[in-house]
């Protein structure tokens, strides 16, 4: 099935009537202050508006620009698991925001489409944050405790049984008070969808080159990795950043994963002394040599040896 394009939505939803929930009728999109047009999040499979009500409450809204059959299932099955997270206020609920999935979301031409609802999060995404913090004199004390509280957000979603899908840089924002926050559930595994769903790859430049295409608990395990060490890298050698920020990457790329001895990174990282670098490069190296992702190291062991956990 063809979905409605960014264009569509942006049209669309400036019209409340369009909108299937009263919810949303009631809520005004928040426009940018000198051209008037909807403030938009483009993504890579979607697009997300920013509605208020009277009183400045804010909602994330995603309209989906890609097709994907199971979504509905997917995304309920999503819902419902985690309203007993948030009841239960488990682990994970610090670093989650709450969503609200509607079938009949709004109409584009004749046709309903689907959309979430989420809370808004108000943050940077992690790594325009990260490398506003390398430009700062000395960032290692605010660096490492990112990388704690990276720490802390894995070892949630694992007691919380769930699997993110596509950790990297564009689905994380950094609070003002220095949390992190997952969004874009598309890719999340829930322990209902164990094994059954087929879904997309992830991220390539935070994605093991052997990922499976199906949904397992160790699926967040290499993306975990990539962004643990990048912290750890940029606590003792912010420098690095310039050098290796494409705006679409922490520090590692597709290109190092599938050939780490040919990788200018990791010849540099090898030059480095400083005991955590040496940890997380060792381990890095090792996952991406690693024929299957039964041999990436684990994230729990490589937390430990940095003192973490
Ligand atoms: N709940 C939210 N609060 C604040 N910003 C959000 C929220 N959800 C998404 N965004 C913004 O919209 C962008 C695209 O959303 P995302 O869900 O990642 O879409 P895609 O699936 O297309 O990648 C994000 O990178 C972020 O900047
Ligand atoms: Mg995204």
């Amino acid at each position: 099935m063809l979905m409605p394009g960014r264009d569509a939505y942006v049209e669309a939803v400036q019209n409340p009537d369009n909108f299937g929930l009263p919810l949303l009728k009631r809520l005004g999109l928040v426009r940018h202050p000198e051209t008037n047009a909807p403030m938009a999040w483009p993504g890579a499979f979607g697009i997300v508006f920013r509605m208020e009500n009277s009183h400045g409450d804010a909602r994330a809204v995603k309209c989906f620009t890609s097709a994907y059959p199971i979504r509905a299932e997917r995304y309920e099955a999503v819902s419902d698991y985690f309203d007993t997270l948030f009841s239960r206020n488990t682990a994970s609920v610090r670093f989650l925001a709450e969503s609200y999935y509607a079938r009949q979301g709004v109409q584009v031409g004749r046709r309903w489409q689907p959309l979430l609802i989420m809370e808004w999060v108000e943050g940077d995404l992690f790594n325009r944050h990260v490398g506003a913090l390398c430009a700062q004199s000395y960032p290692r004390p605010q660096l490492l405790a990112l990388a704690r509280t990276w720490a802390e957000l894995m070892r949630a979603l694992r007691a919380d049984r769930l699997v993110h899908g596509d950790l990297q840089h564009g689905n994380m924002l950094v609070t003002p008070d220095g949390t992190v926050k997952l969004i874009d559930y598309d890719g999340m595994c829930v322990p209902l969808l164990i094994g059954r769903f087929v879904l997309e790859g992830g991220h390539p430049n935070y994605q093991h080159p052997c990922r499976v295409q199906q949904y397992n608990e160790r699926l967040d395990e290499f993306s975990g990795l990539v962004i643990l060490a990048a912290l750890v890298i940029l606590a003792a050698c912010p420098d690095l950043w310039d050098r290796y920020d494409i705006r679409r990457n922490m520090l590692f790329q597709e290109s190092d994963f599938k050939n780490p001895e040919g990788s200018a990174l990791f010849a540099e990282l090898d030059t480095l002394e400083e005991p955590g670098v040496r940890i997380v490069t060792q381990a890095m190296r090792r996952a991406c040599l690693a024929r299957n992702t039964d041999g990436i190291p684990s994230f729990d062991s490589v937390a430990g040896a940095l003192g973490l956990y």
